[in-house]
């Protein structure tokens, strides 16, 4: 399954108080064991529209998908929810989640839903240079540091044989 997280067809899907549910693509983060829950963690830039929906809402759900799906998955990868309603321009349904307020994704094969139990802004000064150069600039939107997000996860269904 970490395979499919690192082919980018996978959409974290956050909402904040009042707003419409945003599917962001993501492909860095991971599932792991904590404080007996299991976890998922979400790396998110903080200028991401993504950002300050997981700050007001505290959960999220993540989409997998197959390979028919690349093309909505380089839109949700590209475009912000803050200038698209990324639901409406690639065609893909959200639908009612279990346990959390965002919504999951209809088409995706594989739904995990997500509660905030953490979250840790990076610290840089901690990170190995190499990796600050190559990845953050605070002066440039695209390179600000991530803020993990440790996602408890409340339901996981779907058919995880793909
Ligand atoms: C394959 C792929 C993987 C990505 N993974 C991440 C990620 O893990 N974390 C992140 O902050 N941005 C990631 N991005 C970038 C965001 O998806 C992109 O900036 C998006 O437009 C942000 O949307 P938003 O402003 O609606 O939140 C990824 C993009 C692609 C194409």
């Amino acid at each position: 399954m970490l395979e499919i997280l690192k082919s980018g067809r996978v959409l974290l899907v956050a909402q904040g108080h009042e707003e419409k549910p945003n599917p962001m693509t993501i492909a860095w983060g991971s599932i792991m064991f904590a404080w007996n829950k299991p976890i998922f963690v979400a790396m998110v830039r903080d200028s991401r529209h993504t950002y300050r929906l997981l700050e007001e809402g505290n959960n999220f759900t993540v989409n997998f998908f197959d390979k028919g799906y690349s093309k909505a998955m380089g839109f949700c990868g590209s475009k912000s929810g803050r200038e698209f309603d990324k639901f409406k321009e690639t065609n893909l349904t959200p639908i009612k989640s279990k346990s959390v307020d965002s919504p999951i994704v209809e088409e995706a094969f594989l739904h995990i839903e997500c509660k905030v139990v953490y979250k840790q802004a990076m610290n840089s000064a901690a990170l190995d240079p190499s990796i600050r150069e190559a990845y953050y600039d605070e002066n440039v939107a695209e390179k600000t540091y991530h803020t993990l997000y440790y996602g408890e996860i409340l339901e996981m269904y779907g058919d995880i044989s793909k």
